[in-house]
């Protein structure tokens, strides 16, 4: 299994050109159990986080009733794949003064399967 781990994982970085990986939902769906705890994917159901419902092509702080930091607000990102993975790999120095208290994530492979899994679960 740890074999097979790393061999995706070199297939995956090695596949990287201009295109972005294909993630596995599944796979992505134990990602997601790090961000449950303070977000749901049903609409306009806010936690410690806002919903990730619809997340895709959605400008940065706009879920209604949310109260977002002023840096999530004021950052002018809409996400999508590219800006989803740079705040994941790095929430703080991706938007500055946010307040999500998420470390992120360390490796491309889980970004990448997240992607996969809320694209299933939110479009
Ligand atoms: C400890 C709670 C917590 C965890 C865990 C967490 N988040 Fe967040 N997240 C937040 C908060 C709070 C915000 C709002 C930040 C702000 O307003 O500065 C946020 C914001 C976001 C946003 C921007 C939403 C918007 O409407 O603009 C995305 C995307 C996001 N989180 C994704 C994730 C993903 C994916 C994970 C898991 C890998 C995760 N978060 C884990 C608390 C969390």
């Amino acid at each position: 299994m740890k074999n097979l781990i790393v061999a995706t994982a070199v297939a995956l970085t090695l596949g990287m050109g201009a295109a972005q990986a294909e993630g596995d939902a599944t796979a992505g769906a134990k990602v997601y159990k790090k961000c449950k705890i303070c977000h749901a994917l049903e609409p306009g159901k806010n936690k410690v986080g806002p919903s990730l419902h619809g997340i895709f092509d959605r400008e940065a702080g706009t879920v209604e009733g949310f109260r977002y930091s002023s840096a999530m607000k004021g950052s002018g990102i809409t996400w999508n794949d590219e800006t989803i993975t740079a705040y994941m790999k790095d929430p703080r120095g991706y938007i500055p003064k946010n307040k999500m208290a998420f470390p992120g994530l360390k490796k491309q492979a889980d970004i990448d399967n997240l992607l996969a899994y809320l694209k299933q679960e939110t479009m």
